[in-house]
């Protein structure tokens, strides 16, 4: 069996207050895209839980075991939930990684999701997204896995519907490390929080952005280039969008950036195919 993991845009990025858990408080909207990861997930009795066969990307095969948010996400159900089942989890690698999409956590939640099922755990699903936000803050959101007004640390979700749009995500091939954005002294930390859980009339802005832009030339040339068609960044990035009404209003920033860097064109859905 196959099973997907989307990827999502943070359409704006609110930065509204720092925690004194280390983590800040924010404001977004995670719009879901139907760029997804592939999962192969089955059960072992043997209690194991295993990454089969050979990791599919660079960046997975990189990491340790013990670093994989899918297998971190199995090892903390098996626990959680006492299951003596193991898993056998293979992940086909479409969204890139470390780009402010949360493929890894899409990853990560498509894990829970299933082995919920395959365990027959029959958790309901605010147990799993509790579980979810030990693994990042970006999980919770895939485990409603619908488009989604984010508070907190984007775990208190608001579901929204939006009108279909169509992405253009270009990838500007850094790697950006989120605890240091969201660590840096110039981070502005205050903006201020919204009177209604909906897209801000003029459509806010990413906070990260000043500070990666500063930090990453290679972001800022990409911001710079789709400038005209109201480029942003998703996330702590380094992907940047721009959004339009068809697939044919992308074509022209499309052409442009795929001279330089990776591109991807997604369309915007309300549900996640996982459900
Ligand atoms: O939750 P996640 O693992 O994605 O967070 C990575 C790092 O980003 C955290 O350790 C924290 O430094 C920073 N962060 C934050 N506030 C958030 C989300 C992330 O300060 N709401």
């Amino acid at each position: 069996m196959r099973y997907p993991a989307p990827a999502k845009l943070n359409l704006f990025l609110h930065v509204t207050g720092r925690r004194a858990d280390g983590f800040h408080d924010l404001e977004t909207v995670f719009q879901l895209i139907d760029l997804c990861d592939e999962l192969q997930i089955s059960v072992r009795k043997d209690g194991d839980i295993r990454r089969e066969p050979a990791p599919s990307s660079a960046v997975l095969a990189s990491l340790a075991d013990a670093d994989d948010l899918t297998v971190r996400a199995a090892r903390l159900l098996q626990q959680a939930s006492g299951s003596t089942h193991g898993a056998d989890l293979h992940v086909d690698k479409r969204i890139p990684a470390g780009g402010g999409l949360g493929g890894g956590s899409s990853d990560a939640a498509t894990v829970l999701l299933v082995l919920n099922r395959l365990w027959e755990l029959h958790w309901p699903r605010a147990r799993l997204a509790e579980l979810a936000l030990e693994l990042g803050s970006d999980v919770p959101v895939f485990i409603h896995g619908k488009t989604a007004f984010g508070r907190g640390r984007g775990e208190e979700l608001t579901p929204l519907q939006l009108p279909p749009r169509w992405y253009l995500i270009v990838d500007p091939g850094v790697a950006v490390a989120t605890r240091s954005v969201f660590n840096a002294p110039e981070l502005t930390r205050d903006t201020p929080a919204l009177k209604i859980a909906a897209l801000p009339a003029g459509g806010g802005r990413n906070d990260c952005e000043a500070v990666v832009r500063q930090r990453y030339p290679e972001v800022a040339r990409v911001l710079d280039l789709l400038a005209p068609w109201g480029g942003r960044m998703t996330g702590s990035g380094a992907c940047v969008f721009a959004a339009a009404d068809s697939r044919e209003a992308l074509q022209a920033p499309a052409t442009a950036a795929s001279a330089f860097w990776r591109t991807f064109v997604a369309r915007g859905l309300d549900h996640s195919p996982i459900l």
